[in-house]
């Protein structure tokens, strides 16, 4: 697949067959992650997966945490944003409500309960960031995009999840991850159930020329 098609067909997937992985496709993917760049080579992560019984267990005390807890989220991580950012998280709610609501959905917090519940993907890929390293977390950007990207060329769909960090203690208790690895996403990964009107959703983006400036050139060529 040409990098330039996997980049602009890539989309999040938030509804999934009920249909396993491969341990081999899974190891395939990692090996994406893990050819990411990062400073100095230090290749500050790990990459915990997590399928079946395991899996379930985080689900059902992810949810039962956020009922006790009342516990959501904002897009500003508990700051209020910007009117620019409001406007595009707005915009982002509003154009993903008429799929949710084709999709039969009616709960007004799916989007927590679909990001906790991983949207019923078969397996989780945790990205751990070690702060030992001392580095920077974009080196974790670089290999999440790596395993959205590989993933979609081997016909698997993934949601990369922020939202389940409100929770990190009780996923690294769960599965005791040392206190040296912060959670930095996790990917829900597995099928796609194309026939799920959710998933004909596709985000939109700003124009290029919002958000750049070209400085220097005297040309258009
Ligand atoms: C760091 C990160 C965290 C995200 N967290 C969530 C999440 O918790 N729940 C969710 O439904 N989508 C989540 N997403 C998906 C974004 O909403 C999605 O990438 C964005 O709307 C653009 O859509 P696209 O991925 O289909 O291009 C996250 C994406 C990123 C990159």
């Amino acid at each position: 697949m040409d990098v330039m098609d996997a980049i602009k067909n890539r989309k999040t997937t938030r509804a999934f067959l009920n249909k396993p992985v491969s341990k081999k496709d899974i190891i395939e993917v990692l090996n994406a992650a893990r050819s990411a760049p990062s400073g100095s080579n230090l290749q500050p992560w790990e990459f915990w997966v997590v399928t079946g019984k395991e899996k379930d267990d985080i689900v059902e005390k992810l949810l039962k945490e956020q009922e006790k807890t009342g516990i959501t989220y904002s897009p500003g991580k508990g700051r209020t944003l910007n009117e620019r950012y409001t406007e595009r998280s707005n915009s982002f709610v509003m154009k993903i409500l008429p799929y949710i609501k084709k999709a039969g959905i009616d709960d007004p917090n799916w989007i927590i309960h679909g990001s906790l519940s991983f949207y019923g993907a078969p397996v989780i890929i945790l990205l751990l960031f070690d702060e030992e390293s001392n580095s920077n977390e974009i080196n974790m950007g670089l290999a999440l995009q790596n395993i959205l990207l590989s993933a979609h060329n081997k016909g698997l769909s993934t949601c990369p999840l922020g939202l389940p960090l409100i929770f990190e203690d009780l996923i690294k208790n769960h599965l005791k991850i040392p206190k040296r690895l912060r959670l930095s996403n996790i990917v829900a990964i597995g099928y796609a159930d194309t026939e799920n009107p959710i998933n004909k959703f596709k985000s939109e983006r700003v124009p290029l020329d919002e958000i750049t400036k070209f400085i220097g050139f005297v040309e258009d060529f």
